[in-house]
């Protein structure tokens, strides 16, 4: 159980993708231990390499994202959302007594700029109920580009909603928005995650219609 004590390592599954890879190398540059999963052990293997050489040392491992989830004390899901149920179905026991942070966006290819709800509501929604009450499914991350991510020393000025049920483990997550160099603000119940990951195809759009890659949120009028 990750209750009481601070999250030493943290498994970042689909940590070979933009949106992770940014993540786990923000992460490990502020000293977690990250481990990058994978559907292939030899793919995580390489992208570790590749970022370790980013943050100057060998804090990053990488393993198939079933051994990924079981050494990590917080699980990160970070994949296309076509790969959502395969990847919980995948660590559905690793992932037992532990925090799953979910970055997933329901999004419908190749409608990726309007509003798409999945069956259960929100693709965090969806993972608390495979997962169980014993996993304390947390949403967050989902309106930050990968754009912002991959270089540590840039300056990203977005903030993160952050939903979840569990006090404890929102705060952790909060941590860990602020160890990838942003502000984390509490968005209340994991519910509100139907709002939060429906922000992103709307972002999305904002860069379509004028013409950038990185359009964000800030919140204003309270400090975190
Ligand atoms: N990119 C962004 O700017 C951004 C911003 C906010 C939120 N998000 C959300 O974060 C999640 C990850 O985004 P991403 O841009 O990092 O995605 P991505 O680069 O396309 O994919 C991430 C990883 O998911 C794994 N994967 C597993 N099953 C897959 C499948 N069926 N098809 C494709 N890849 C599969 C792949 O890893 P292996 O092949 O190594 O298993 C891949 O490297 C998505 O839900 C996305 O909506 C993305």
């Amino acid at each position: 159980m990750a209750d009481d004590k601070t999250i030493m390592t943290v498994a970042v599954l689909g940590g070979t993708g933009k949106e992770g890879s940014g993540l786990a190398v923000r992460w490990a540059a502020s000293g977690y231990n990250v481990v990058i999963g994978s559907r292939s052990a030899e793919r995580a293997e390489q992208k570790a390499d590749e970022l370790n050489a980013v943050v100057g040392a060998a804090v990053i491992s990488g393993a198939h994202n079933t051994d990924a989830a079981a050494r990590a004390d917080l699980v990160v899901l970070s994949v296309p959302y076509a790969a959502h149920s395969a990847t919980l179905e995948a660590i559905g026991e690793q992932v037992q007594g532990k925090i799953l942070v979910d970055v997933t966006v329901p999004l419908q290819p190749p409608q990726v700029s309007v509003v798409s709800l999945p069956q259960g509501q929100s693709a965090a929604m969806e993972a608390q109920t495979y997962l169980g009450d014993d996993v304390r499914v947390v949403a967050a991350f989902q309106n930050v580009s990968a754009e912002h991510l991959k270089d540590p020393d840039h300056i990203v000025e977005c903030d993160v909603l952050v939903c979840g049920d569990d006090k404890a483990a929102k705060a952790e997550a909060i941590r860990l928005v602020e160890a990838a160099g942003m502000r984390g603000f509490d968005a209340g119940a994991l519910r509100n995650a139907i709002a939060v990951e429906s922000l992103t195809p709307v972002l999305i759009g904002l860069n379509l219609r004028y013409k950038g890659s990185g359009a964000g949120i800030r919140i204003t009028g309270i400090t975190p």
